[in-house]
């Protein structure tokens, strides 16, 4: 689509993220562009690796996708490659399938390397109701020699504390301790206590520092620096109030001391693009230069209209000896520090950042490491290029629908969804399918799926007069429920038995598109409805789009195959 059409919209301006053009000169300032991680990536913890040539590697919150916890590594800061899953065999964290929550499941991990071995400390949160009770809290600890090999990655220790946000610190002398965010309605403080990572025995958690009297002080990490511990965490919940602060200490227990310039990042009370601004962590490049990543939200504090979530931004950091470090505001367009030289030569097979998709699913080949189920997977559900229907996905339909039994509980026997995330402001997702339901309620299609109660699905349904209809429906219920439009209406007989076009698009920074026609001949497409995608501009997570099959709890057990799976990077709005 050409540039001129949005110059239009004065409001924003559009960047069409490619590679980052020439290299910056090793003496000049760079620019470069946020999100550094579009789409939802939240809480991101990131590490600069001098022993593994020279790169940087970050990991983020996957919530109840699986597999989870992506990390992605670059040599640039600006090119990310996806080379694995910490969270990527049932067999590691089986609990994953059972967890009633929409915003439950994996949160906050902390990436961290320590004399060849990467550690990742997470925690897998239950029910959300339950915030007074310990087991909500499953504190657990990873690791790996070799994170380009996804299945390096252990099985995880499991280790006691009542809250999340868990974070490793070794100190001087070798010991190691575990930061956390106590679990904040019952009392909210950062605590520390020693740990052994390999056994998860710790010693009694104490108090460090309550915050500076924001919301849920929660984040924690430690760093060491010029004979201080610095204690930076996040404040104020991860909403529009969002701020990181700092306190220091000359020893590890404390007392810790604030800084007076705190927060020392935020976007409350601006009218900055990128709001929600927080729970940051820091590292060093080569040059010895700081940078911290944080999560973020592209939408002004006005704006209803943020599907992707909370994202992974960059921003320099200069932090002078025996000083507290100072951020530069968030900004879409950035300048800062002198990047490292522009590099592609990460290994792995997995996608970069920025990529689309164009999946032929052909005999032989594995589903790429970017598509994610909800929650774990039924494997029988799924089969790639089956003898009688060669380039395809079968999708045999589960019992439950993508709401559930209530838009919570974990269904016991999985939900068969494949999606990806929405890591565009402007794209077009598309997948033919071919698809003939035989049972009343059988339904197969593509969905904007957020969470059980917030998703918008087209799909070809068979309704009580056991014809086919095209149907749209879009699910915004509980916590600021949005209408949506629905669609329904018997398959145009012509379309019957063809092999349909099934399209998502974000039309514009409001809107989605919702199209169907039959694949041999594209002109016959029809756009059905235009969902708002406020509806899915809710909660910790970000929107997936993808595909889905359901008997909606009959009987049906018809297969639904997949082709020609598309997703067409078409533009990023950053201010
Ligand atoms: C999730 O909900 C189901 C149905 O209510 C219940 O059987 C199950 O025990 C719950 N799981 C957890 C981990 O609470
Ligand atoms: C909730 O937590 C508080 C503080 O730890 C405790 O005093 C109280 O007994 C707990 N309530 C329940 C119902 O567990
Ligand atoms: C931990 O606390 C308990 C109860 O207060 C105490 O008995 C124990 O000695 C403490 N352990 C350590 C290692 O400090
Ligand atoms: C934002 O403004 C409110 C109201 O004045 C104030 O209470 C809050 O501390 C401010 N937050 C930040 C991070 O400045
Ligand atoms: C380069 O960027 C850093 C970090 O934002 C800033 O502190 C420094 O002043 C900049 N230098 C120049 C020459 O602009
Ligand atoms: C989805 O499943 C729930 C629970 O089985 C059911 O109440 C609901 O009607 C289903 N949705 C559709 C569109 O059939
Ligand atoms: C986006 O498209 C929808 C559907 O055509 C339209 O109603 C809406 O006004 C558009 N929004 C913007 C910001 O252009
Ligand atoms: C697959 O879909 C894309 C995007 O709509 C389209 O350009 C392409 O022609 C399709 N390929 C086949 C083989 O149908």
């Amino acid at each position: 689509m050409p540039l001129a059409t949005f110059a239009s919209l004065s409001l924003f301006s559009l960047i069409f993220l490619s590679p980052a053009t020439a290299a910056a000169k090793p003496a000049s300032n760079s620019t470069y562009t946020n999100p550094i991680l579009p789409g939802f990536h939240p809480d991101p913890s990131c590490i600069f690796v001098p022993e593994l040539d020279d790169t940087f590697f970050c990991a983020t919150s996957s919530f109840n996708a699986f597999p989870g916890i992506p990390i992605h590594a670059s040599k640039d800061l600006q090119n990310w490659k996806l080379i694995g899953n910490v969270l990527n065999r049932e067999s590691q964290l089986p609990e994953l399938a059972t967890v009633n929550s929409s915003t439950g499941g994996i949160w906050a991990p902390t990436l961290r390397y320590k004399d060849g071995t990467f550690w990742l400390v997470t925690t897998l949160v239950y029910d959300d109701y339950a915030q007074n009770d310990s087991s909500r809290w499953d504190n657990i600890i990873f690791k790996s020699s070799n994170p380009y090999h996804e299945s390096t990655w252990s099985n995880p220790v499991h280790f006691d504390f009542n809250g999340y946000d868990t974070s490793p610190f070794w100190d001087e002398d070798g010991q190691v301790y575990m930061v956390g965010s106590h679990a904040w309605q019952v009392y909210p403080a950062i605590q520390i206590a020693k740990i052994n990572l390999r056994t998860g025995a710790t010693g009694n958690w104490t108090t460090l520092w309550t915050g500076t009297g924001g919301l849920a002080p929660e984040g924690p990490h430690i760093y060491y620096k010029d004979e201080m511990y610095y204690l930076m965490i996040a404040e104020g919940g991860t909403g529009l109030d969002h701020m990181e602060t700092i306190a220091r200490s000359p020893h590890l227990m404390g007392p810790y001391r604030a800084n007076p310039a705190n927060p020392v990042l935020t976007a409350a009370n601006t009218t900055r693009f990128f709001t929600t601004v927080g729970h940051a962590d820091l590292f060093q490049d080569a040059s010895d230069n700081w940078w911290a990543v944080a999560l973020a939200t592209r939408s002004d504090a006005s704006s209803d209209y943020h599907p992707m979530g909370r994202e992974t931004i960059l921003t320099p950091v200069t932090w002078k000896k025996g000083d507290w470090p100072v951020f530069d505001p968030v900004e879409g367009e950035m300048g800062g520090w002198p990047l490292p030289a522009q590099s592609w030569h990460i290994k792995g097979d997995g996608p970069w950042i920025s990529d689309g998709d164009d999946i032929d699913f052909s005999l032989g080949s594995s589903l790429p490491r970017h598509l994610t189920y909800w929650r774990i997977p039924n494997p029988d559900a799924y089969a790639i290029s089956p003898s009688d229907h060669p380039y395809t996905l079968q999708l045999n339909p589960s019992s439950a629908n993508l709401t559930g039994i209530n838009a919570k509980s974990a269904p016991a026997a999985g939900v068969s969804f494949l999606g990806r995330r929405q890591q565009d402001t402007l794209f077009t997702f598309s997948v033919d399918i071919s698809y003939t339901p035989r049972s009343t309620n059988e339904e197969a299609g593509v969905t904007i799926f957020l969470q059980q109660n917030k998703h918008v699905d087209l799909g070809i349904v068979q309704l009580a007069d056991n014809k086919p209809y095209l149907r749209v429906r879009g699910i915004s219920t509980g916590a600021d429920a949005v209408a949506l439009p629905s669609y329904e209406a018997a398959l145009p007989s012509a379309w019957v038995g063809q092999t349909l076009h099934l399209e998502i698009k974000a039309q514009n920074w409001t809107h989605y598109s919702l199209s169907a026609g039959p694949a041999s001949a594209r002109s016959q497409t029809r756009t059905l409805a235009y969902p708002v995608n406020s509806a899915l501009s809710w909660g910790f997570t970000g929107t997936f789009v993808g595909i889905y099959a359901t008997s909606n709890g009959g009987d049906g057990s018809t297969p639904a195959y997949f082709s020609n799976w598309s997703y067409i990077p078409q533009g990023q709005y950053v201010n």
